[in-house]
């Protein structure tokens, strides 16, 4: 069994590391293929492609798991919507139509996500087998902002658009929980071990909706893997002090914490699950040696409980590689 996957099931307590974005444009060797494939949405349906980008990190740094090259938008995209990359202002989607989105049907959504499964049963086959595979989804409240254009320019709620939306918003939640489902089970049946669930966008959702669009949509999702024996981690990532609340609730195997969580404070507070991450991806970017003392810190925390180490958010684009494989190494070197 794969070592992330033993980790989460609580079978053995190993070491393990992978990161966030570890698949991305901080790799010459993902821009290159970039360079060469203007359309990023076609580009994660190009299984062969997706399945060596999903590669290279691995290769480059001996990394413990793999996660799978592909977007949490393509939900969206398979469930009708455009999706386009405009430069330095992220993805923007065409506008929500609520029929075109309840007249998807199940067979359509898989095939056009087929592409995806067949890259994870390519890349399966060219993993080594103690490593894991990762597959991931948007969580519906990170989606749902995405797909309704909730966000403004600074990054905040639009609490106008919200409330203009919110009489259909548990009529979108339910077909999205449904194909979310789907989407995790068809890739974890093409050969995906452990499945995270992105709610990137969990810290703006207005206090009183935390519990019904963050907790109760997470929750859905974690009974559902739960159900099926997938093992699975939670990043809802923002919500500063309701993780405890978070983790009790939806009791995921797994719960990656965000840089504005104390290591301590999460190690106290969050129990019965494995902790995963944690440090600023920043620090990737200081002098090699405020960010080993900033890794220490999280190695040292968590080192008599399973811990997956990894970071508070993704890596990001102006990373050094050579500050990656410096993590790694003096990470592996801590565990001798
Ligand atoms: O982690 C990995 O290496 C696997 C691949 C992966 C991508 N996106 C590839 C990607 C994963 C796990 C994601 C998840 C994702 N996508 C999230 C959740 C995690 C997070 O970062 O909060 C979100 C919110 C998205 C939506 C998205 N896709 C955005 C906002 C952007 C543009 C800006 C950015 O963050 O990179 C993307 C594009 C995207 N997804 C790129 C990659 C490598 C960059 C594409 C490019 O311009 O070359």
């Amino acid at each position: 069994m794969s070592n992330l996957k033993n980790i989460l099931l609580k079978k053995r307590i190993c070491k393990s590391v992978w990161f966030m974005r570890q698949a991305g444009r901080y790799l010459p060797e993902f821009r290159d293929i970039r360079s060469k494939n203007e359309d990023f949405i076609n580009l994660c349906l190009n299984s062969k492609l997706s399945s060596d980008i999903t590669l290279q990190p691995v290769k480059r740094f001996n990394l413990d798991s793999a996660i799978i090259f592909s977007d949490i938008l393509l939900v969206p995209f398979a469930l009708g919507q455009k999706i386009s990359f405009i430069k330095d202002q992220g993805p923007k989607l065409s506008n929500f139509n609520l029929e075109t989105f309840l007249d998807v049907n199940e067979d359509q959504f898989i095939k056009t996500l087929t592409p995806v499964y067949k890259a994870i049963e390519l890349t399966r086959k060219n993993l080594n087998k103690d490593k894991s595979l990762i597959c991931f989804i948007g969580a519906p409240w990170t989606l749902l902002v995405y797909m309704l254009n909730l966000k403004d320019f600074e990054g905040n709620l639009s609490l106008d658009k919200f409330r203009k939306v919110n009489s259909n918003i548990k009529i979108i939640l339910k077909k999205l929980n449904k194909f979310l489902c789907i989407h995790i089970q068809s890739q974890v049946e093409a050969g995906a071990d452990v499945v995270q669930v992105f709610d990137s966008w969990a810290g703006i959702i207005p206090k009183t909706y935390l519990k019904d669009l963050c907790f109760n949509t997470n929750s859905e999702i974690i009974k559902f893997c739960k159900s099926k024996n997938i093992p699975n981690i939670c990043f809802p990532k923002g919500i500063k002090d309701k993780y405890k609340d978070f983790n009790k609730f939806v009791k995921p195997d797994g719960i990656n914490i965000d840089y504005h969580v104390d290591p301590d404070w999460a190690k106290k507070n969050l129990k019965d699950v494995v902790i995963q991450g944690g440090a600023n991806p920043r620090i990737l970017l200081e002098k090699e040696e405020k960010m080993l003392e900033v890794a220490t810190k999280y190695i040292q925390t968590f080192k008599d409980i399973p811990y997956v180490f990894n970071l508070g958010h993704g890596l990001l684009p102006e990373t050094d590689p050579d500050k990656v494989d410096k993590l790694v190494k003096f990470y592996r070197d801590f565990n001798e």
